[in-house]
């Protein structure tokens, strides 16, 4: 017998008994799915309101990414950059538009991608600004997630994602998010790069206060350093704009982009910068097999094209409002706090009631899936394809989950 054919104990069971234990998932096994549905192998539907953490921005299984995705299985799917394919060039040419810069380096996994920023600023600090050999700093914040590598936990604060990963990378010097006083005192003049999410995703959506990217470009300058966001989870729609870093009004220098970029497909993952910085890496220096791969960069360019028409990012604004209202509105009601920006949102629930994970329990039991995240905060993200009814529908569940 396969999990194919399995019901949902032994399935979870079978799951269990085979892979490392280095995820908790909720008790729900998934057969199919379509827009902002998911189906389990038991038959039962739920609104999905994780959203891949943000990789099914367009919704699981979107029509016109699957068909990219069909045609170019059809093609060719894999060439390495040993050779240039025919797919390549139309994907990064319009993220490059897409994102306002002169070049695009592609990766496969967001983690990647951070680390490509990394070395990027590294290169740029010794190569451009002159920082001495082996001396560069790169300033994040506390409470940041950049992914799981060795490098980018040396600089994580979640005891979790860190402790016994080391030796850690040197070279990460933190402050407090939202602080930029502290930002700051911490530019030294091997300072090469500011690294950071325009809203703290894994964190419970943290959105800084007002001003502070402003005040972090500004200090970037000041310091000739490079500002880089990390918009894996945030950017692509997710907030109601491209990038959630234009609702500070600020330009980074280098965009790091993955999860919606792959379509909810195959992972996608890319940096943008221009020439000046995304220059300094010549034949040799970085890569992988398969990134940028001719299916990637199919599903990818059509991601682009489907950003590119404003419609999600007009969604994401519109019924962001909507969830928002109604988030608000259980203020007091079993909720203490709700953050975030566009369809996305973190929700504290009162500690008296539940943790986090008995809420996303609760909510899965009334049919939708949500993620929680230190102590009692949940994250809703819903795919931008979701109408108003499930929306409300799902704010329903909840309210009826914390009453
Ligand atoms: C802001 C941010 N950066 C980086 C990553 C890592 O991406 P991946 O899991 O694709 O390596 C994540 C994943 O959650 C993220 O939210």
């Amino acid at each position: 017998m396969t999990s194919v054919d399995m019901r949902t104990p032994e399935a979870l069971a079978e799951a269990e008994r085979w892979t490392a234990h280095n995820y908790h998932p909720l008790p729900v096994v998934v057969a199919e799915a379509e827009g902002a549905w998911v189906t389990d192998i038991d038959g039962r539907r739920y609104l999905d309101f994780l959203a891949g953490y943000s990789a099914l921005n367009f919704g699981h299984r979107h029509p016109g990414l699957i068909a990219a995705a069909h045609a170019q299985l059809d093609r060719v799917t894999l060439t390495s950059r040993a050779f240039v394919h025919d797919q390549f060039a139309d994907f990064c040419h319009g993220l490059a538009r897409l994102c306002d810069k002169d070049l695009v380096l592609p990766m496969n996994t967001g983690a990647e991608a951070v680390e490509t920023a990394i070395k990027v600023a590294r290169k740029w600090g010794y190569q451009v600004k002159g920082v001495p050999a082996g001396q560069a700093e790169i300033i994040v914040a506390a409470g940041n997630f950049h992914g799981r590598t060795t490098t980018i936990v040396s600089f994580s604060t979640d005891p979790e994602a860190r402790n016994d990963f080391g030796p850690y990378t040197p070279g990460f010097v933190t402050v407090p998010y939202g602080d930029l006083a502290a930002l700051a005192d911490a530019f030294t003049p091997n300072t090469v790069a500011v690294l950071m999410e325009p809203i703290q995703g894994e964190a419970g959506v943290l959105v800084p206060p007002e001003g502070y990217f402003g005040g972090v470009r500004e200090l970037c300058d000041a310091n000739h350093a490079l500002f880089v966001a990390d918009e894996i989870q945030s950017g692509l729609g997710r907030t109601g704009r491209t990038f959630a870093i234009e609702h500070e009004g600020v330009v980074p220098d280098m965009y790091v982009l993955g999860k919606a970029l792959g379509g909810g497909i195959v992972p996608v993952s890319a940096v943008a910068a221009d020439r000046d910085v995304l220059g300094v890496l010549k034949p040799g220096e970085h890569g992988s097999t398969f990134g940028g791969n001719p299916l990637a960069c199919a599903v990818g360019a059509e991601v682009v094209r489907l950003l590119a028409t404003g419609e999600f990012q007009k969604r994401s604004e519109e019924l962001g409002d909507r969830l928002h209202a109604g988030l608000n509105a259980l203020i007091g009601q079993g909720v203490v706090g709700v953050r975030g920006r566009g369809l996305w949102a973190g929700v504290d629930i009162d500690p008296a009631l539940m943790t986090g994970r008995e809420a996303c329990e609760r909510l899965a039991a009334r049919g939708v899936l949500a993620k929680d995240t230190h102590g009692s905060t949940i994250r809703l993200a819903p795919p931008l394809v979701v109408t108003a009814d499930e929306l409300d529908h799902a704010l329903a569940q909840l309210a009826a989950i914390v009453a």
